[in-house]
C-alpha cells in the first residue's frame, strides 16, 4: 500500500534527492510544499489531508486540534531536535509518533553559539561597520575594546548534548565552567570539568551565560528581569536555545541600561524579528536568524534522519529518534 507523506518545506539537497527517489519508487505519494516559506493554513491543510506521515519544521504548530483534522496521521517527523512546536501529549493520546533529529546538529549548534560569544565579546559586528563606514583613521589603544575570553567564567544553562559541546569548546579557552540543569548529569560535568551550581550562582559569577535548555513551561522566561539583574554588568548572554527562554522586553531594557554588556542571539521571541525591532538595532546585540544548525553537512543529516524516521514509523520499523516511543510499543 502506498504511504502518503506531507512535506512542509523545501528540504536541504540530500532530503530533496531522497524524496525524489521515494516518489520515483512508487511506494510513496508525497505532497511537497516546495517553498522556503511555511505553507499558509489552507495550503498546510491541503498537504496534510489524508497524510499518513508528515515531515514538519519548527514553524508548524501541531496540536490536538490539528491532529483531529487529520486522523490518518501516524507520525510527525520534525526536522529539528527541538519539538516545542508539537503538543507531545496530544500526539501520544492519539497514538501519533513524534520524531526528531538529535545528535547530528550538536557540533554545528555549539559552534555557532561559540561564534556568537566570540563575536559579541570582541565586538565584531561593530568593528565591521566601523571599517565599512570609513571611520578607521588610525590604530588606537582605546578602539572597540572587548571582553577577554581566555580564563573567563562561563555559565552553561542546560547541560545536555549541545550545552556540553559548547562547554568543551570553552575548555580550549581555559575557561572555568559553571553549569545549571534541572536534571544534572554529574558524570558528563566531571568529564568536561564543569561544576553544577544553582542558577543564581551561575548568573552572578559568570562572565558569559550561554543558554542551551529546551523550551518548556519551566524554562519559559527563565531569563527575566530579575535573572538579568543578577548578572555582571560586563556579562554577555548567548541564546542558541529558544527565544522564549528569555523575556525579550527585559533583555532589551538590560542591554539599553547597561545591566549586562551584550547579547548574541540565534533565536528571538517573537521569531522572526524585523529590522525595526529593538534587538536588531542595539549596538550591543548581535542577532542571527536561527542558523545554529545551518551547515550543509548538518542540514543534510537532519533531512536524512527526518525522512528515515517518517519512513521507519510508516513501515513498522524503529525510527532513529522518537520523542514518545511508547506509542510504537
Ligand atoms: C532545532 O533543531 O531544534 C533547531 O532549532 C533547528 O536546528
Amino acid at each position: 500500500m502506498v504511504s502518503r507523506i506531507a512535506v512542509t518545506r523545501t528540504l536541504p539537497p540530500l532530503g530533496e534527492q531522497m524524496l525524489d527517489e521515494m516518489e520515483a519508487s512508487g511506494a510513496y505519494a508525497l505532497r511537497r510544499w516546495r517553498n522556503d516559506l511555511p505553507p499558509d493554513p489552507a495550503s498546510l491543510s491541503d498537504l496534510l489531508a489524508d497524510a499518513d506521515g508528515a515531515i514538519t519544521l519548527l514553524t508548524e504548530k501541531m496540536n490536538g486540534q490539528v491532529f483531529d483534522r487529520y486522523p490518518n496521521l501516524k507520525v510527525v517527523s520534525n526536522l529539528a531536535v527541538g519539538h516545542d512546536n508539537i503538543d507531545i501529549a496530544a500526539a501520544t493520546e492519539r497514538g501519533i509518533a513524534v520524531c526528531n533529529t538529535p545528535g547530528v546538529l550538536t557540533d554545528a549548534t555549539a559552534d555557532l553559539a561559540f561564534a556568537l560569544l566570540m563575536a559579541t565579546a570582541r565586538r565584531l559586528p561593530e568593528a565591521q561597520r566601523y571599517v565599512r563606514d570609513d571611520q578607521w583613521k588610525t590604530w588606537s589603544p582605546t578602539l572597540l575594546l572587548g571582553q577577554e575570553l581566555t580564563g573567563a567564567t562561563v555559565g552553561v544553562v542546560g547541560f545536555g548534548r549541545i550545552g556540553r559541546e559548547f562547554a568543551r569548546r570553552a575548555t580550549g579557552f581555559r575557561m572555568r565552567i559553571l553549569a545549571f540543569d534541572l536534571f544534572p548529569d554529574q558524570a558528563a560535568a566531571d568529564e568536561i570539568g564543569a561544576t553544577f551550581v544553582s542558577l543564581d550562582q551561575l548568573l552572578a559569577e559568570s562572565d558569559f551565560v550561554s543558554l542551551h535548555c529546551t523550551l518548556t513551561e519551566e524554562t519559559t522566561h527563565l531569563i527575566d528581569a530579575a535573572a538579568l539583574a543578577r548578572m555582571k554588568p560586563t556579562a554577555i548572554l548567548i541564546n542558541a536555545a529558544r527565544g522564549p527562554v528569555v523575556d525579550t522586553d527585559a533583555l532589551v531594557a538590560a542591554l539599553r541600561n547597561g545591566t549586562i554588556w551584550a547579547a548574541g542571539l540565534d533565536v528571538t521571541d517573537p521569531e522572526p524579528i524585523r529590522s525595526d525591532h529593538p534587538l536588531a538595532n542595539l549596538e550591543n546585540c548581535l542577532v542571527v536568524p536561527h542558523i545554529a544548525s545551518g551547515t550543509i553537512a548538518t542540514r543534510n543529516a537532519m533531512a536524512r534522519i527526518a525522512i528515515e524516521n517518517c519512513v521507519a514509523v510508516l513501515t513498522g520499523k524503529p525510527p532513529v529518534a522518537c520523542v514518545n516511543p511508547e506509542v510504537l510499543a
